[in-house]
C-alpha cells in the first residue's frame, strides 16, 4: 500500500460529519449540516459540511476542502501528520517508509506505549475516584479545591503508597513490566525487577493534542521532595516539547485570541475551574521555542506569568527573543507578591484575575523595569543589564526589531545607544570578550563620559550627524587617533566624498566592506551624541586632539634627534593645548 492508497482508505474510513463534529456543533439542514465557522468569527452558520460529497465549505471565509484540509487547518498540522492522526483515529496501516522492519517497531512500541498508558491512567483514575485506597487523594484534592468535574475532565488519579499497585494491575492485564518501563511507569531494580516510580502521589495524565496519554506528572500529597515528577524521556514524551492542557484548551485559545502561559498543572486546573479556559502550562522547564511553535497556529498573543524576581526577570528575558522570532507578541502577567495563579483566583475569583491580565505588560517591558529595579547603582549595574542583553539582542533575528529593542533598551536604562550597539559587534566578533567585563567596562566608562572626545564612534558619530564637519577634518591627520579600520573606512569616504557638508545619500555605494555599511548604518539610526549648541566645541576637541597628538610625536622625534630649541617650543605649546584645555 502506498500513501495514496492511504489516504483513500482514510477517506473511505472517516466521515466528516463525525470528525468536524467533534469540534463544530452541527444542525442539519436540508442536504447539509451547518455550524458556525471555527475559521473565523461569525454569529450565524455559514460553515457547510456535505456527507455525500465529505467535504465542507464556509461562505463566509471560503475556506473549504475534505477531511484532511480540515484536521491540517484545525490542528495546524502538516498533511503528512494529519494523515498519521487520522488513520491512526480508524486503525488503518500507513507504508512506513519504505517498510522498513526498524519504522514498523519503532511505530508499534508508541501504540504499544499509549495503551499502556491509557491501562495505567485510568488504573489512577480508578482507585482517585472509586476505591478506599483512594480517600488520601480525594481528600487532598478537596483541599484544593478540584472539583469531581475537573478530576474526571482532566482524568486526575491517585498513586497508592505501594511499591508494586500498578505492577500488579499491569500484570493483570498482561502488559509487560518490561513495557511499563519502556512507558515510563516502572522502574527497573538492579536485580532485574521492577517498582513503580509514581507511589503516594496525585496523577495527571499529559495528553497530546489527539487527546492520548504520553506522560503523567505526580504530586505529593505532603511537603516532601521531589515535590512533582514527571514521566522520564520515552519515545512519547519529551520534556519541553509539549503543554499541559494544550488538548482542552487551544479551541478557547483560538476563540479568544490568547493563550494564558502558567507554571503549574494545579494553576492550569484551578483557572480552568474558575471559567479562564485559554490557559496551558509548562513542565517543569523553562518555556521552550517547541512549545511556542504549538501554540502558534492558535494564537498570535501570549500572556506568560512569570513571577516577579531575579529568577522570573531572567525567564522572561531568555523567552522573548523566542516568542519575537516566533511573531507572537508576548505580555507577563505579575501577581501580588507571593501569590500563583492557583491561589490568586481562590481568594480573589476570576473577575479579579481578567483584570489583572488587562494590566499584563510586553515581555521586554517587564524584564527592563525589573532589571532597573534591582540594577545596582552606577556604571557595575549598568554593565551587568548590558551583559545580560547583548545576547539577547543577538538573537533577534530582524534588523528592524532589533533597532527598536535597542533603542528602547538605551532610552530606559540611559546607556548610549551607540555604546550599546558598538558593544554588541564586540560581542558578536569576540567570543573571548563575552567572559571579560572588564575590558567592556573600560571601553564603556571612556565612552559614556561626554567630556571625553576620544572614540573613534563618537568622532564617526559627529561626521555623520552634522555633516557641516566634516570639512573642518579635510586637512587634518584624523586618522591619527581612529583604531578602528572600519571607521576608518566610512571616515575616509566621508571626507573624499562628501567634503562640502551636503546630505549623505549614496554614501554606502563607497563602501566596500560590509562591516563598514552595517557600521554606518548603526550610527545613523542611533542618536546622536552631540546637541547642536556643542558641535562647534567637539569639532574644536577634536582638532586639539589631533594637535596634540602631533605634538606629542614631534616631541619623541624632537628628543630623539637631540633637538633641544625644537624641544622646548613644542613643550610650551603642548602647555598652551592644555591650558585651552582647562579653561574650556
Ligand atoms: P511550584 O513549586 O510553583 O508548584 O512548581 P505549584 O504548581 O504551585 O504546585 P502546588 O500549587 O504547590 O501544587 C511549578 C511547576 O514546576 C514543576 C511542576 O510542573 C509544577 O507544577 N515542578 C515543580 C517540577 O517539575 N518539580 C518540582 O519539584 C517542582
Ligand atoms: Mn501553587
Amino acid at each position: 500500500m502506498d500513501l495514496s492508497d492511504a489516504k483513500e482508505e482514510v477517506k473511505k474510513a472517516a466521515d466528516i460529519i463525525e470528525i468536524i463534529g467533534q469540534h463544530v456543533q452541527l444542525k442539519k439542514r436540508g442536504q447539509n449540516y451547518v455550524g458556525l465557522c471555527p475559521f473565523h468569527s461569525e454569529r450565524s452558520p455559514s460553515f457547510t459540511v456535505n456527507q455525500d460529497k465529505q467535504i465542507y465549505h464556509c461562505f463566509g471565509c471560503g475556506r473549504g476542502g475534505d477531511v484532511f484540509t480540515f484536521w491540517m487547518d484545525y490542528h495546524n498540522l502538516s498533511f503528512s501528520q494529519s494523515l498519521k492522526d487520522l488513520a491512526g483515529r480508524y486503525n488503518i496501516d500507513l507504508p512506513r517508509y519504505g517498510n522498513l522492519p526498524a519504522e514498523r517497531e519503532k511505530a508499534e512500541l508508541k501504540e504499544l506505549l499509549f495503551k499502556t498508558n491509557r491501562l495505567a491512567a485510568e488504573y489512577f483514575h480508578n482507585i482517585l475516584v472509586k476505591s478506599a485506597d483512594g480517600k488520601p487523594g480525594r481528600d487532598y484534592f478537596s483541599r484544593r479545591h478540584i472539583s469531581g468535574e475537573t478530576i474526571s475532565k482532566f482524568k486526575l488519579g491517585y498513586a497508592v503508597k505501594r511499591w508494586d499497585g500498578l505492577i500488579n494491575y499491569l500484570r493483570s492485564k498482561n502488559v509487560s513490566l518490561g513495557t511499563g518501563a519502556k512507558a515510563g511507569l516502572l522502574m527497573a531494580k538492579k536485580d532485574g525487577d521492577y517498582y513503580d516510580h509514581f507511589r503516594d502521589r496525585i496523577i495527571f495524565p499529559i495528553f497530546d493534542l489527539n487527546h492520548q496519554i504520553i506522560g503523567f506528572g505526580g504530586r505529593v500529597l505532603g511537603d516532601s521532595l521531589p515535590k512533582y515528577i514527571n514521566t522520564p524521556e520515552t519515545p512519547l514524551y519529551h520534556k519541553g516539547e509539549s503543554l499541559y492542557g494544550l488538548d482542552s484548551a487551544f479551541k478557547d485559545i483560538r476563540e479568544r485570541g490568547l493563550a494564558i502561559i502558567v507554571e503549574g498543572y494545579m494553576d492550569t486546573l484551578v483557572l480552568r475551574q474558575h471559567g479562564i479556559s485559554n490557559v496551558v502550562a509548562i513542565l517543569g522547564t523553562a518555556l521552550t521555542s517547541d512549545q511556542i511553535r504549538r501554540l502558534k497556529g492558535y494564537t498570535k498573543e501570549v500572556v506568560v506569568l512569570f513571577d516577579p524576581d531575579d529568577a522570573g526577570r531572567l525567564a522572561a528575558l531568555r523567552s522573548f527573543p523566542l516568542f519575537l522570532n516566533e511573531g507572537i507578541s508576548a505580555k507577563v502577567l505579575v501577581l501580588p507578591q507571593g501569590e500563583d495563579p492557583d491561589s490568586f483566583v481562590n481568594r480573589y475569583g476570576s473577575d479579579e484575575f481578567q483584570e489583572l491580565l488587562e494590566g499584563a505588560i510586553p515581555i521586554f517591558d517587564f524584564y527592563l523595569d525589573q532589571a532597573l529595579a534591582h540594577m545596582d547603582a552606577g556604571v557595575d549595574g549598568q554593565i551587568r543589564v548590558l551583559r545580560e542583553v547583548l545576547p539577547i539582542f543577538k538573537d533577534l533575528e530582524s534588523g528592524a526589531t532589533r533597532f527598536l529593542y535597542v533603542q528602547r533598551f538605551s532610552e530606559k536604562t540611559g546607556i548610549n545607544e551607540a555604546i550599546v550597539w558598538q558593544e554588541l559587534r564586540h560581542w558578536e566578533n569576540n567570543r573571548s570578550e563575552r567572559r571579560d567585563s572588564s575590558r567592556l567596562k573600560g571601553r564603556f566608562l571612556l565612552d559614556q563620559d561626554p567630556r571625553r572626545y576620544g572614540s573613534d564612534l563618537q568622532f564617526l558619530n559627529l561626521l555623520v550627524h552634522y555633516p557641516e564637519t566634516i570639512d573642518a577634518f579635510k586637512d587634518k591627520e584624523w586618522a591619527l587617533f581612529v583604531s578602528d579600520p572600519e571607521i576608518i573606512e566610512i571616515i575616509r569616504v566621508l571626507i573624499e566624498q562628501f567634503p562640502l557638508g551636503g546630505g549623505l545619500d549614496g554614501i554606502e555605494e563607497f563602501l566596500d566592506s560590509p562591516g563598514a555599511r552595517e557600521q554606518l548604518r548603526v550610527v545613523s539610526m542611533s542618536k546622536s551624541f552631540y546637541a547642536k549648541e556643542l558641535v562647534n566645541q567637539a569639532v574644536s576637541e577634536f582638532a586639539k586632539k589631533i594637535a596634540k597628538i602631533k605634538i606629542s610625536q614631534s616631541i619623541s622625534h624632537a628628543k630623539a634627534e637631540g633637538d633641544m630649541e625644537m624641544l622646548n617650543r613644542l613643550l610650551r605649546a603642548k602647555q598652551d593645548l592644555d591650558l585651552v584645555n582647562k579653561s574650556n
